[in-house]
């Protein structure tokens, strides 16, 4: 089960880290936020380098559907209403800026990516949204039009269409602009102490820090697992299908995204908070959507990815907390991390440089208001759930209930635990509890894996970490 940008193109592997170093910026994290800020602060003559735990674009770098774009939702309207015309001007421009910089990128360094220029749409079931995001889009007069139609057979008020818009192979990309930089694979940062980052495989010193690691793994200080969550969506990659011009996505839940890759068409949708997909079938019911939309289609790949969403949906790039002014962040990028990770890249560059940024205001970590509190209380409230099923539910099966091929929380020897029974009938038997912050993870049948509903965390059915926030992995049970 892997995207079609892993097997388009190889990556070299890169040495581990072996000892103690000293640099002035340490980047934890080589998918695209981590080696774009690298990349961009080497050119401004920094001594950079980069720590992963794993391999070069292993986390959702490779597992995007790679649309570069500053129509993220329907979102002109809400920036408008919450934080005024000039932020909605802002962030319109510093993406159509990261845009501009990938373009510039690519040409400079003579990148063979499939970069395109496309339309992109965002289509919903809800004129009055569409009428909003109209009068929005006029109002700070963005390239976006009202369109009835969108170029694929899916039901819809309507959608909003921006033109000059792009799309590209992200690995090829990351694979070049990754070249010349300092990374070290296979070094998992364990703990930040001031400047000092303690890792598997030696500690490294450093003036700057940058957390690009996806979801930030320090809790305190920062309280990041407070005011995010993640998503997950599914996508397949389909032969035969009748080609779409542009980049479409839906506004609302229970809508699909497509765009093309060559020959092939990436379909996606059936998203869902992390740790809700308790039931299954996402990828059937994909598919199921897939042969309806596409007659004569044939899946190539399929595979999955995970966003972190913000409480009010603006990334969160810029100083990891004013109590540690040397360590910095970029996160919670929603759907769109392609574009986000260029505009953290610069921003990130530009405050670590000391130049000013007109842009940073808006993304500033520290922002909070009242009308925050909602959605913390949301986020709050998912966690104590998660919490309290730990201590209070009830292990309602025994490891004999189980199937072959599916998994559950049952008791083993009075304790609870997650089980997963193999084709062959073998247990695979973990702690349940989130090595996180302790809440109950649940089974997630279509990808055999154990996914926490708290903050997003991910394992393995024998315990390996997928996702953070959690930085370990889950205890076997015997
Ligand atoms: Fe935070 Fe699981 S990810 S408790």
């Amino acid at each position: 089960m892997s995207s079609i940008w892993l097997d388009s193109c190889e990556i070299g592997e890169r040495e581990c880290l072996r000892g103690d170093i000293e640099v002035d910026t340490a980047v934890i994290g080589a998918g695209m936020a981590g080696i774009l800020t690298a990349h961009a602060l080497q050119n401004c003559g920094r001594q950079v380098a980069v720590l992963e735990a794993s391999r070069i674009a292993s986390g959702q770098t490779r597992n995007t559907t790679a649309k570069i774009t500053i129509q993220h939702g329907l979102i002109y309207h809400k920036l408008l209403s919450r934080f005024g015309k000039q932020t909605a001007a802002d962030y319109a421009e510093v993406n159509q800026c990261a845009i501009d910089e990938y373009r510039r990128i690519i040409e400079r360094e003579n990148i063979d990516c499939d970069f395109e220029e496309k339309c992109s749409y965002i289509y919903s079931q809800n004129s009055e949204s569409l009428k909003k995001e109209r009068r929005a889009a006029l109002e700070l007069k963005l390239p976006a039009e009202f369109v009835r139609d969108i170029p694929v057979n899916i039901p819809c008020c309507g959608a909003i269409k921006f033109k000059n818009q792009a799309q590209f192979n992200p690995m090829k990309f990351i694979r070049a602009v990754s070249e010349h930089l300092t990374i070290y694979e296979n070094t998992a940062v364990r703990a930040v102490k001031g400047s000092v980052l303690i890792t598997n495989r030696g500690n490294v010193r450093a003036k700057n820090i940058v957390f690009a690691c996806h979801y930030p793994f320090v809790n305190f200080p920062g309280l990041y697992f407070a005011r995010m969550h993640q998503e997950r969506s599914y996508v397949i990659a389909l032969e035969y299908a009748k080609p779409v011009d542009g980049m479409i996505m839906g506004d609302e839940i229970g809508t699909y995204s497509v765009r093309n890759y060559g020959k092939l068409l990436l379909f996606g949708g059936e998203g869902h908070r992390t740790g809700e997909n308790t039931d299954g079938g996402c990828y059937e019911r994909l598919r199921a959507k897939a042969s309806e939309l596409f007659p004569g289609s044939r899946e190539v790949a399929h595979w999955s990815a995970q966003d972190c969403i913000t409480a009010d949906g603006v990334p969160y790039i810029g100083r990891y907390s004013s109590g540690k002014p040397n360590w910095y962040v970029a996160s919670g990028f929603g759907k769109w991390g392609m574009t986000c990770s260029m505009v953290s890249a610069m921003i990130l560059r530009d405050m670590i440089c000391g130049v000013k940024n007109k842009y940073a205001y808006m993304f500033t970590p520290s922002r909070f208001s009242a009308k925050d509190v909602p959605q913390i209380a949301f986020e709050s409230g998912h966690a104590v759930k998660g919490l309290t099923r730990q201590i209070f539910s009830v292990p309602s099966e025994a490891v004999s209930a189980i199937k072959p091929g599916h998994g559950g929380v049952v008791s083993l020897r009075g304790r609870k635990s997650g089980v997963y029974k193999d084709e062959s009938g073998k247990i695979h038997a973990v702690d349940i509890r989130c090595p996180h912050l302790g809440c109950q993870l649940e089974w997630n049948p279509d990808e055999l894996s154990w996914d926490c509903p708290c903050h997003g965390s991910r394992f393995d059915f024998n315990g390996n970490l997928l996702d953070n926030p959690a930085q370990n992995n889950l205890n076997h049970k015997k």
